[in-house]
């Protein structure tokens, strides 16, 4: 016996083998499995949503787009005339597609996330695109929440009032963003256009992430197949008629906000801003994008080592380039031909370039092509009963029992078996070898409908029909004797069915699978869009509201600018107006007599030069009230130079608003 036929096929490694923890991923990846099963029973592969997951996101990012081109012929960004430009009944449609196509998109994308880590696609270097995904998800949940903020209703004015205070929390300008929104006087008109001019870019910086998403990977499917894109364009336009989105009046800052209609699938985290504030929202974003990112390396268990080409051995024929799913061949000159190379850095060592190198000039140190041929040669040396099987090892079908050194399993007698990474590996050679060698039969068994090496299952099949190369010049003595499969969430049961002494014949798919794959689909848009309505109430409601604000300088104060004086050479002295300093501003407020602010607020600036801002949001009884506010700008204790009295009626709900500004004193609203 020859010492390559004694050398043992690699053990069978457990599925997700390059995660940890395994257990984990093995539940996961079984989950979802299954799931996947389930829905192919009901809906063909081409509707199956599991199976399309990145390109449905990417289509319904298309529709979203188109209707948003669309809206731009109704929609008029300012702040005063939003609302009102989108509520006719054509523009309605398109703000109600826009949105639902938008809220489609985060699922799918969300749904592609869970999918991608439970399969743990995120491990070797894969991590490109898992580290672009994360930025994808974040800019497309940016673009939505702005897309909120334009539409100025009343969840839009809480997204835009949000926005303000987490950067303010930021501390980044000297006057507050929040002080704009305290009323309707202060709303900026710049900053509205500023994020209409952001909502309609930000789609160009996801179409480069994504681009940046499939830099390394080879054929993606970026767009869905022509079926599923009719079922979700008509599934989309059906919920849009059917349920218009809620429109339930413009923002109104003169009034406290109460019950209003949210999209948690974007603005979500109003909810927990209302309980939380600025500072930990900001610590769960960073956790969050972090967490995210970290997953290959948190995840990661161990990368299998990559191919590397013989480069005496190879051709040039090219076929492995065309073949890789990840563009890791690439052809380089060598001694006077051009000889392909692999790049270890982006190769998972799948093998799939294995299959497709008829000189066997690609290695894969974990499975060398010499050892399987000599297996084959070893079992079946003479004329056998056993068939041969190659199971893929990323599927859970012999998870429970290891494969013996000798290719048995327990419970598929009378078959050998042989691991393979990805079934793309089996060389049709290998197929012919075993044929010739007397295998009553030959199965080789991929992972599933979407393989965990991409291409490899559909390649394999297209050469073992003899529709690719290098199947084109392998010519299999019993074809007949060939099952290749594609293993569901129960791959032993599929094993056992598959070489069987009968083997079950499989059903192709009937027209009332097609109906079931729309309605399943037009299910999954109703459920998603109707999501997208949640009518929430913050967490405190004051019967009405008092917002008192200001953006006033202190006075200088007597000893600034003086200290880089002439104790200082005069080449270190700075400008005299940067060493400014200005008191802060006092401000009290009474209500009623009742003294209910009192603070100091500090000046802005580095240097401590710039204004002073206030922004404090007093809860009130309804009913008449007065109210006093006195300011001292002085520096100096006692001196209320500005101050003034107003009785006001508060209604129930109702804002009044008290503005001091440098110049113009004081104004009501
Ligand atoms: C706008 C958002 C996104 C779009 C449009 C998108 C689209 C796609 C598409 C079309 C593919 C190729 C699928 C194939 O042909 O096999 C893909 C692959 C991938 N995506 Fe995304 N994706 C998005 C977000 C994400 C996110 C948030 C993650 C995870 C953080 C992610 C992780 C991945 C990974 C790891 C792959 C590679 C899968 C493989 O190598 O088999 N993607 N994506
Ligand atoms: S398939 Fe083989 S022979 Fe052809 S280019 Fe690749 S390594 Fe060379
Ligand atoms: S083993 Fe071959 S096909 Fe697989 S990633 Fe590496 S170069 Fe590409």
């Amino acid at each position: 016996m020859s010492q390559a036929a004694q050398q043992p096929v690699p053990e069978a490694a457990t599925p997700g083998s390059v995660a940890r923890p395994a257990g984990l991923f093995r539940a996961l990846e079984r989950g979802f499995a299954r799931a996947q099963t389930g829905l192919s029973a009901l809906a063909p592969d081409e509707l199956n949503p599991l199976l399309h997951l990145g390109a449905a996101a990417n289509t319904a990012l298309m529709i979203s787009a188109a209707s948003g081109i669309l809206l731009l012929f109704f929609y008029v960004p300012a702040v005063d005339q939003a609302y009102e430009s989108v509520l006719g009944p054509l523009a309605g449609f398109l703000r109600t597609l826009h949105r639902y196509s938008s809220d489609a998109c985060m699922l799918l994308v969300l749904l592609h996330l869970l999918k991608t880590f439970a399969a743990a696609r995120f491990a070797g270097a894969r991590w490109v695109a898992w580290f672009t995904g994360v930025g994808l998800l974040f800019t497309l949940w940016l673009d939505g929440w702005l897309g909120y903020w334009m539409l100025w209703d009343e969840g839009g004015a809480q997204t835009a009032m949000m926005s303000a205070a987490m950067v303010d929390a930021l501390g980044l300008f000297s006057t507050p963003l929040s002080r704009g929104f305290a009323a309707h006087s202060l709303l900026n008109s710049l900053l509205f256009f500023v994020v209409f001019f952001c909502h309609i870019a930000i789609p160009l910086l996801l179409a480069a992430g994504i681009w940046l998403h499939l830099l390394r990977i080879s054929k993606p499917r970026l767009l869905t197949n022509r079926s599923l894109t009719l079922v979700l364009v008509a599934s989309l336009c059906a919920v849009s008629l059917l349920f218009p989105a809620p429109a339930r009046g413009e923002a109104d800052l003169a009034r406290v906000t109460g019950e209003y209609v949210l999209d948690p699938w974007y603005q979500a985290p109003l909810v927990l801003y209302g309980r939380v504030g600025e500072g930990l929202l900001w610590l769960a974003f960073a956790a969050g994008a972090l967490g995210l990112v970290a997953v290959p390396w948190l995840f990661s268990r161990r990368r299998r080592a990559p191919a590397k080409v013989d480069s005496s051995r190879c051709t040039g024929c090219e076929q492995c380039v065309k073949d890789c799913p990840f563009g890791a061949n690439s052809m380089v000159a060598f001694e006077g031909r051009r000889v392909s190379r692999i790049d270890p850095g982006k190769c998972l060592g799948c093998g799939i370039c294995i299959g497709s190198c008829s000189p066997a000039a690609i290695v894969l140190p974990e499975l060398p092509l010499e050892v399987l041929r000599r297996r084959i040669d070893l079992w079946f040396s003479s004329p056998s009963s056993d068939q041969l099987a190659f199971v893929c090892r990323e599927s859970a079908a012999l998870a429970h029992h290891s494969v013996t050194s000798e290719g048995r399993h327990p419970e598929l007698p009378g078959v050998r078996i042989i691991e393979v990474p990805c079934a793309g590996l089996v060389h049709p050679e290998l197929v012919q070898r075993a044929q010739r060698r007397g295998a009553a039969r030959v199965v080789v068994a991929a992972c599933g409908a979407d393989p965990h090496y991409r291409l490899g299952a559909h390649w394999m099949e297209e050469r073992l029909k003899g529709k690719r190369d290098p199947g084109h010049k392998i010519h299999l003595p019993a074809p007949e004797k060939l099952c290749t499969l594609r293993l569901s969430a129960f791959g032993l049961l599929d094993l056992k069915r598959a070489t069987a002494p009968t083997p079950a014949a499989i059903a192709s798919p009937r027209k009332s699978r097609w109906v079931m794959g729309a309605l399943l689909w037009l299910a999954l848009i109703s459920g998603c869009s109707l999501a997208g309505w949640v009518t929430v109430t913050p967490s405190s409601v004051p019967p009405s509201e008092l917002v008192v604000t200001f953006l006033h300088s202190g006075e200088i104060l007597p000893d600034s600018g003086q200290s880089a004086g002439n104790d200082v050479a005069p080449h270190m002295r700075g400008a005299r107006t940067s060493m400014v300093e200005r008191a802060p501003v006092e401000m009290r407020v009474f209500v009623d007599g009742v003294e209910v602010v009192n603070r100091a607020y500090f000046p802005s600036g580095l240097a401590g030069a710039g204004p002073s801002a206030a922004l404090e949001r007093i809860p009130v009884e309804a009913g008449q009230h007065e109210i006093r506010i006195e300011i001292n700008d002085t520096g100096k204790p006692g001196q209320w130079r500005h101050h003034e009295t107003r009785r006001l009626e508060f209604k129930a709900r109702e804002r009044h608003v008290a503005r001091f500004d440098t110049g113009r004193g004081f104004s009501w609203e």
